[in-house]
């Protein structure tokens, strides 16, 4: 059920003491690959400012599926769609995208991004929170909210898979039943960042049969990585087992998956669906519901 797409050339270079460089994009480097060259992504890695990871702040698969998803459901007469962005980080494309237009009310809620800096309008209906999902939200007030979409990338995965499932349990629970939308994007053990620790791929192989062969302990990351203070990571390694986390989670269907490449980093996007009566909707379906 992977779709495996590959993105941009690797025109970035992520180094282990946290910073990003801009390597220059050799124009003629092979370049036998057509379809890399019409998708070309050229992603901007922000360092977030307070040191909390980083940002793309570049439209990627998952945000195109659910910009476009968010597109239809106003086409089809919702009045209103409310997105939770989980650990928005200093990306601020939702932020770009749906400035001019009240009808879309995104929450944000990080500890570490700069809200300040996000782009302003009187005509957004945006909300800041700047803390951890859930219990900042539950502070704010929102124990109780519905999101039509809740979105997270690159975020959930500083955790046990344990952790990830409870996250995700808990993130369900903040979805508008039936046509509520669980859009995730995650970190797969294939890249190079991790790849690039010969000790690691080792500790990898010794681990393929596991459960989650993916999952970095916290004793083993700061073997590699000793000054992050990140916890235990947990990266995927196929689809099948990020889905089999959100039916664990409490997920009762999966609408959409696929796998992508971008910067040498491989990412994983998953959609999940809250109730069993979307269990019938496919991919095609997916920008097709109707509001009435
Ligand atoms: C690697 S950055 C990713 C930023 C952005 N989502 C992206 O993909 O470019 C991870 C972000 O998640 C935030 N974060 C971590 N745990 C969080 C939580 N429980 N609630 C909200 N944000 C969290 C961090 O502060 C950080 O900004």
């Amino acid at each position: 059920m992977d779709n495996v797409i590959e993105y941009s050339k690797d025109n970035i270079l992520q180094k282990e003491n946290e910073e990003v460089i801009e390597k220059d994009v050799d124009d003629d480097s092979d370049s036998d690959d057509k379809e890399e060259e019409q998708d070309v992504l050229f992603p901007v890695w922000k360092k977030n400012s307070n040191g909390c990871g980083y940002s793309i702040d570049v439209e990627t698969p998952s945000l195109t599926k659910l910009i476009s998803a968010v597109g239809t459901r106003l086409q089809n007469g919702k009045p209103m769609v409310k997105i939770l962005e989980i650990g928005v980080g200093d990306s601020h494309v939702l932020a770009h995208k749906f400035l001019n237009d009240i009808r879309v009310q995104v929450t944000f809620v990080d500890p570490g991004s700069n809200f300040d800096a996000f782009p302003q309008s009187n005509e957004s209906s945006f909300r800041y929170i700047q803390g951890y999902f859930p219990q900042d939200l539950i502070v704010n007030g929102y124990k109780d909210e519905k999101f039509d979409f809740v979105y997270s990338s690159r975020c959930i995965h500083c955790n046990t898979p344990q952790g990830m499932i409870d996250t995700i349990r808990t993130i369900r629970n903040f979805l508008s039943p039936v046509h509520g939308r669980f859009v995730l994007e995650t970190t797969g053990i294939n890249s190079d960042f991790y790849q690039q620790k010969a000790k690691l791929v080792e500790y990898f192989k010794e681990r393929k049969d596991d459960a989650y062969p993916g999952l970095i302990t916290e004793t083993e990351f700061l073997k590699h990585w000793p000054k992050w203070k990140v916890g235990a990571v947990t990266l995927m390694d196929s689809s099948e087992r990020l889905r089999n986390m959100l039916y664990d989670a409490g997920f009762k269907a999966i609408e959409h998956e696929e796998k992508y490449r971008m910067s040498n980093h491989e990412f994983f996007v998953i959609v999940g669906c809250n109730t069993e009566e979307t269990k019938n909707i496919t991919n095609t379906q997916f920008d097709e519901v109707l509001y009435k």
